[in-house]
């Protein structure tokens, strides 16, 4: 990375109140595709299409109905490769919801989304800026979860057939909750939330809707860490102050 680039992300960490960095250690000169989180890309050439709509939640519908009818799942072939279904984790009764796109291999190995680098610079997002916008907000205050809750094989997008499979409980997961706001992260849960065909840069920083909550997009944490992504850095910030802003004032 360049000095000036170096500079621009240590300023952003710094802004963002982030405190500690980690360096992920390395065993050879390559990264090992197998733990590389998965990677937001800002423009898409093919949007995939959007989740169709599921069937009714039943009414009274609580997470924990929910895992259980998610079960052992085997509804779709990402449970092949699955060590732990992520299913979600935070307040059940969050008015924020953050849905990201699929476990990574650190998630599968927890069960918990968002706990790798990605997760780590989410929480430190969330917090961080709640903070510095004098806003008394932790991790465990919001809702975090996944459009899919299996790891695709190495971090892959999933595919339409799985997204539209698990879709179905990530839309039951947002009805029982009832948030003020949800906050997408990244166009592959944008896409399948909203229907949109857009790449993540068209779409971020305005509010959309789902089923009447508003939804604001933003980018994948995956992709705030890449050493070159100043202006998205920025923007991620700017996206994340409105919503809390939103949400919490
Ligand atoms: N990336 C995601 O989209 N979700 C996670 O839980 C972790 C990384």
């Amino acid at each position: 990375m360049k000095p000036d680039d170096l500079r621009r992300t240590l300023e952003f960490y710094r802004d963002i109140g982030v405190k500690t960095l980690y360096r992920q250690p390395r065993t050879g000169k390559t990264r090992q595709p197998e733990i590389a989180e998965p990677v937001e890309q800002p423009v898409v050439a093919e949007a995939p299409p959007a989740i169709q709509l599921p069937t009714l939640a039943p009414t009274g519908d609580t997470l924990p109905r929910i895992l259980e009818d998610i079960g052992d799942c085997r509804r779709c072939r990402l449970h092949e490769g699955r060590n732990k279904l992520v299913f979600g984790v935070g307040n059940a009764r969050a008015p924020l919801v953050f849905v990201g796109e699929g476990p990574g291999a650190d998630e599968d190995a927890q069960g918990i989304p968002f706990v790798g680098r990605a997760g780590q610079l989410l929480t430190q997002m969330i917090e961080g800026t709640a903070k510095k916008e004098g806003i008394e907000l932790l991790r465990a205050d919001v809702y975090i979860c996944n459009v899919v809750k299996c790891r695709p094989p190495g971090n892959r997008t999933p595919e339409p057939d799985e997204m539209e499979i698990c879709g179905q409980f990530l839309y039951r997961q947002l009805l029982a909750i009832a948030p003020k706001a949800i906050c997408a992260l990244g166009g592959t849960a944008a896409r399948a939330l909203t229907g949109h065909k857009e790449g993540v840069t068209k779409m971020r920083g305005k509010w959309l809707d789902w089923r009447g909550i508003p939804l604001m997009v933003s980018y994948h944490p995956s992709y705030l860490l890449r050493p070159y992504n100043q202006d998205a850095k920025r923007e991620a910030w700017e996206d994340l102050k409105k919503v809390l802003h939103f949400v919490y004032d």
